[in-house]
Formats: C-alpha cells, structure tokens, sequence
C-alpha cells in the first residue's frame, strides 16, 4: 500500500471514515516498561534521544505493541535550544533544566546562527524509523512552537506559571519578537530537513498557548506559527506536507488556530471551545480523550470514549488521539484496550 492511501493522511486529506485512524500523543515514553528497560541505560535523556539506533527502536515499542496507524519520531522538542547553546539537560523528577537560559537581551543578539546540522542526529532517527516502518504507516516529526521553546528557553525550567518569561517578555518587547524571529527560522529548517529524511506529516506542539490571553497569543504565538507554516506551505520540499497543530488548553474558541492554515487541529480535552460546524470543511481535527480517564475502570473509560466518538464520528477528517500526552502512571493494557475498541465500533 502506497503511504497516501493509508487511512491517517486520508484522514488528514478530511476523509470520513467509518473506523478513525488511532495514535497516541506521548506513544513512546515512561508508561510503557519497553521503554523504562532502554531508558535505565542512558544518565541524561537527551544522550538517548542522540542515538538514531535507539529511537528508532524507542518509536516502534508503541507500534509493535498497539498496531496503531501512525508513528511519531522519537525526539524532543528541546533539540532547537540545545542547538542554540542553551545547555539542556533532563533531571529526574525536575523535567528540562537549561544550563546556559536567556537572561538578557544580550544573549538574544548574542546567539549563534542555528545550523540545522547540529541536529542531523534527529534527521537520521527519521530516517531509520521511516526505513523500519511498513508503507502504510506513516512518519510525524514534530517541533515545538516558537513561543512555547522561547517560553522553556527564558524561564529555564519548567513552571506553572512561567512568570519569570512574562516579565522578560514585558520588559524586552523588541528581543523576546528577535528571539522568536530567530527560533520560528531554526523550525523551519529543522522541519524541511525531517521531511527531506523521509517524516510523512509534521506535527507543531504549542504546549504552553495556555499561557496567554487572545491578544498575546497572537502578538507572541500564533504570528511566529503562521509564519512558520507559510514558510513550509512556500517550499517546494514541505509544500504537499500535512501540518497538524496541537495547542494545549488555549484561552479562546478553537476557530482562532485556523488562521494557522494549518491542515489539522489537536485538540485538548475540553470541548466547550470547539465549533465544530465552523471548523468542518476548513481542517482535519484530532483528540480528544482527557489521558487521566485511563486511569479509571473500563467501564467509565469505554463511557467517555464514546461522549467523543460520539461527537466526532461524522466529522471528515476525523483522527482518534488523546487530548494531551500519555502520562507515566498510564497501564499500558488501557491503551491496548481503548484501541481494540475504537475498532470493534
Ligand atoms: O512518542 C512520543 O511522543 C515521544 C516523542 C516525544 C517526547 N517529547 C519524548 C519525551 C515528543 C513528541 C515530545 C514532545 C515534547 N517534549 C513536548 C510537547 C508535547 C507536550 O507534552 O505538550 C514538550 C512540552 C516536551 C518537553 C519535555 N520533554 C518535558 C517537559 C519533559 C519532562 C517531563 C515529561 O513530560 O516527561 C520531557 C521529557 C521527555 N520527552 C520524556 C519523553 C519520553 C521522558 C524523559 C525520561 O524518560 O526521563
């Protein structure tokens, strides 16, 4: 089977489908003891996501185990900053911590240019799991947004509140819009080269729009996406790719990512946003499952699995996904479970 005849880029393609396209946000990762055994080998996180043989490894776990019908590379959105010379490291129990953040608008100007060669490490992952993977499934690579890596980049770890990269921004309007300038161009080139190494579909994860307010978020967030998407839409290598774009919990109606020109949304799981009407025709969506039902008994799981089913089964261009990442303390049967249901429907 050709990779466009598979049911997720029609999907994407705003196909309907009796039976959805199933893949998992955070697929690959702590929940599933696969991962944990090659984990322990490896001190700092990102040292594992350097070595193309072990994600390519790391990104079939969940395909061998689940037999969904999309693959994700096996990377981190934190790759840009590391390349930056921000010094990233994963602590355990902390999450990212970055040695060198931005702390002036000096170490703006300051920054080196972005060779997008730093990362070829990242290009031959995609390569490798694209060679390992059957026709029918295709390959996401990802980024994250400019202005959720600018928000990780300057606050230096991760927050609740990311104040620290509020008052930043505030006070250094002009440097925080370079910064994003320089981080929107370094996706741009990071993502032109996962598609030339063989990634299908590209996925944008604006983990932190939560953040602002509809002003600022257009101001700091969906200006830089929009760009970025235009700069992929622009070029002859990326032009045919389907974009998806997730934005976790933001502020205001879902209608708004569609300026992206994005070809498909990710939804988080709250559904008092979503107009679906408004949204049919224009893009593909994907979700929504709230990930901590997984941690409840199978009869409430298969109760709120079909409350979304039930709202998107019509939509064309539906794809099942969950509203945000699968956690660590998710059973791994419980995604076995949910799968072989949505398919039994
Ligand atoms: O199957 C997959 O999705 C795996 C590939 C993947 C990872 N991170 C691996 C990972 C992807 C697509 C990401 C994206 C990512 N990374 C995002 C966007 C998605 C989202 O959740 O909103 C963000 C915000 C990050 C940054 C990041 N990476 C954080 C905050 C952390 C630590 C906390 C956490 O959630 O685990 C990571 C580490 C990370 N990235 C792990 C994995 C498997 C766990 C690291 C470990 O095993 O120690």
């Amino acid at each position: 089977m050709k990779t466009s005849d598979s049911i997720f880029l029609r999907a994407l393609n705003k196909e309907s489908l009796k039976i959805p396209p199933i893949w998992y946000m955070r697929q690959a990762g702590r929940y599933m003891p696969e991962y944990r055994a090659i984990r322990r080998k490896f001190k700092n996180f990102l040292d594992m996501c350097k070595n193309p043989e072990v994600c390519c490894e790391l990104a079939l776990q969940p395909i061998n185990a689940f037999n969904l019908d999309a693959s994700i590379l096996f990377s981190d959105i934190l790759t840009i900053p590391d390349a930056f010379g921000l010094g990233v490291e994963f602590l355990e129990g902390e999450g990212p911590v970055f040695n060198n953040p931005i702390k002036t608008s000096k170490d703006i100007t300051n920054l080196p240019e972005f060779n997008p060669e730093d990362l070829s490490y990242v290009y031959k992952a995609v390569f490798n799991i694209k060679s390992a993977l059957p026709s029918n499934i295709p390959l996401i690579g990802f980024c994250g947004s400019p202005w959720t890596l600018a928000a990780y980049s300057i606050e230096g770890k991760s927050s609740k509140d990311f104040n620290y990269t509020r008052n930043f921004i505030q006070q250094n309007k002009d440097s925080a819009h370079l910064f994003l300038e320089k981080l929107t161009n370094a996706c741009f080139q990071y993502l032109k080269k996962q598609v030339h190494a063989g990634a299908d579909v590209i996925q944008i994860f604006d983990s932190w729009a939560n953040l602002l307010n509809e002003e600022e978020y257009n101001l700091y967030s969906m200006c830089y996406i929009k760009k970025l998407i235009a700069l992929l839409k622009e070029d002859e290598e990326t032009s045919k790719i389907p974009i998806i774009l997730f934005a976790r919990d933001p502020s205001f109606s879902t209608n708004k990512m569609t300026e992206s020109n994005s070809d498909c949304l990710s939804l988080f799981w709250n559904i008092d946003k979503i107009d679906k009407s408004y949204l049919q025709g224009k893009v593909a969506l994907q979700g929504n499952l709230n990930p901590k039902i997984l941690l409840e008994d199978d009869n409430l799981i298969k109760a709120e699995l079909n409350k979304v089913l039930n709202i998107f089964s019509n939509y064309p261009g539906y794809i099942f996904n969950l509203g945000h990442g699968i956690t660590p303390d998710i059973n791994p049967d419980k995604i076995k479970f949910i799968t072989e249901l949505i398919r039994s429907q």
